[in-house]
């Protein structure tokens, strides 16, 4: 098969791996600089082009899309989807998992536990969500955040207030802040499942390794093994289907009662690998071959 990577980052692991994996496999493979692809629609016949001409036909696109350029991204994404080409991951599941809102609408949809969460465009409510969540300690985070920028703890009622206020100022709309119970008994360890095709391909758990109640790598978390619990991995792909995604980076963290989502990222990185010695490039390219001739199932989800 022709296939084309989309990712603004040729030298990166992840996109190096697929790349590798693909040839191994017997694939042509491309990396393409989405942000370098530009488009034309008219009547019936939507073109993308890339270096001054037509980006060609491929038969499979692997989107790697950042969250900095979701909306430029999933718009060329789509654009390849009108022409017919098969997508591994499609625009609008990409576009819904990076809005946290929207995404913990659909777990509670499907079924899946998540921290409690409220939302609310009046900061006159602010008395009433946090009792709804049982008081202080409360996490508040941007429905867009990644890295765990945008994630803030606030101990104490007037210091959730006080927050909220700020935030508030900065965004009239009351949908790009979520209020979320903080999970005290597991603070500053999460866990990632790589799912690929309704499976779990690998899982790590990540532990800030300062007093940070966040986990992130990126926040100087450290990665180790971790072996899920049946639960755990049923609801792990349960939440990758609920967002629609085939190939999904699903965060939970493990509380008394049980795992409780926190998000699904729909280009996980690759690091996992490294630190679980597990291979996730080879399943994804493994699920290409097997669903990439098939019709493509339509989009069910309905948010
Ligand atoms: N409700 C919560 N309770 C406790 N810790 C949380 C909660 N939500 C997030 N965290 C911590 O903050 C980190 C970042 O939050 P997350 O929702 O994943 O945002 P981001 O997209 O920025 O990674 C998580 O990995 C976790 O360690
Ligand atoms: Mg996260």
């Amino acid at each position: 098969m022709k296939i084309a990577i989309l990712s603004n980052g040729p030298g990166n692991y992840s996109t190096k791996r697929l790349k590798e994996v693909a040839k191994i496999r017997g694939h042509e493979v491309e990396v393409v600089r989405y942000r370098d692809c530009y488009a034309s629609i008219e009547k019936n016949n939507p073109t993308v082009s890339y270096k001054g001409k037509d980006l060609g036909r491929f038969d499979v696109i692997i989107p790697r899309i950042a969250s900095y350029m979701t909306k430029y991204g999933t718009a060329i994404v789509r654009q390849l989807e009108m022409q017919g080409i098969y997508t591994v991951s499609s625009s609008i599941a990409i576009a819904r998992s990076r809005d946290k809102l929207r995404s913990m609408q659909l777990f509670s949809k499907a079924g899946v536990s998540m921290p409690k969460t409220v939302f609310s465009r009046n900061s006159a409510d602010i008395d009433d969500l946090l009792e709804k969540l049982g008081g202080a300690p409360v996490i508040i985070k941007l429905a867009r955040g990644t890295h765990g920028n945008g994630v803030v703890l606030a101990d104490t009622k007037k210091a959730a207030k006080s927050v909220l206020q700020a935030f508030y100022l900065q965004n009239e709309d009351g949908t790009s802040i979520l209020i979320q119970e903080f999970v005290k008994e597991s603070a500053g360890v999460d866990i990632r499942a790589f799912i690929v095709g309704g499976r779990v391909v690998a899982s790590m758990k990540r532990q800030s390794l300062d007093d940070d109640f966040r986990s992130n790598l990126h926040k100087g978390g450290e990665g180790t093994k971790v072996k899920l619990t049946d639960e755990e991995r049923k609801m792990c792909v349960k939440a990758a289907r609920a967002m629609g995604l085939n190939v999904a980076g699903v965060d939970f963290m493990r509380s008394e009662r049980g795992p409780l989502i926190l998000e699904v990222n729909a280009s996980p990185g690759f690091g996992i690998e490294k630190v679980t010695g597990r291979d996730v490039a080879t399943p994804i390219i493994e699920y290409i071959e097997q669903n990439a001739k098939r019709r493509p199932k339509k989009d069910k989800i309905g948010a």
